[in-house]
């Protein structure tokens, strides 16, 4: 009985400290993680891919929108964008990113969160501001218009 002793503490000792290794990887790799990289889709049906985030957290891609504002034909606009690598930021990152129109005068600035949702999902709630180009200064106030949108992964149909 007396003997059952060390072995015990030997077995609780090395249990405790695995656990602890466990924690320490979950701080290090946290589950929540959302990268922005890849193929989305979001709720009017448009299509944006970014390429790569380098380790300053910029990044590049291109935009497909499904709605425009003017009677031109769509075209894919690049972006161009930051993303935030700030350690507080804990795998949700915040962004930001410019669409530069191929098809308008116009330009649009995103910012928004990347999230996982409660399924396990990557989503990308946004907020836009669209600036249309106008004749003149008289007509400033009516030039941006303001909206929201919700960007999930764009599964390939390969
Ligand atoms: C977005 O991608 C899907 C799947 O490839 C395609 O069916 C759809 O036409 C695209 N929409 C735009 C606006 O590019
Ligand atoms: C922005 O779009 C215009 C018109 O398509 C193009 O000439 C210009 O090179 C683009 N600039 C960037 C930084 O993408």
């Amino acid at each position: 009985m007396v003997q059952a002793t060390p072995l015990l503490l030997v077995l609780f000792l090395a249990l405790g400290a695995q656990g602890l290794a466990v924690k320490k990887v979950q701080a290090e790799f946290p589950a929540l993680q959302c990268s922005l990289t890849g193929r989305w889709v979001n709720d009017l049906g448009s299509n944006m891919t970014i390429t790569t985030v380098n380790g300053n957290g910029a990044f590049a891609g291109s935009y497909h929108t499904a709605v425009t504002a003017t009677s031109n034909e769509i075209k894919v606009s690049p972006l161009q964008g930051s993303m935030q690598k700030s350690p507080n930021q804990k795998g949700q990152p915040t962004f930001g990113f410019t669409v530069n129109w191929s098809f308008s005068d116009s330009i649009t600035v995103f910012t928004g969160q990347c999230f996982v949702d409660e399924y396990g999902k990557e989503v990308l709630k946004t907020m836009w501001l669209l600036r249309s180009r106008v004749e003149n200064i008289k007509n400033d106030w009516k030039a941006t218009r303001v909206g929201t949108n919700i960007f999930t992964r764009l599964q390939s149909q390969e």
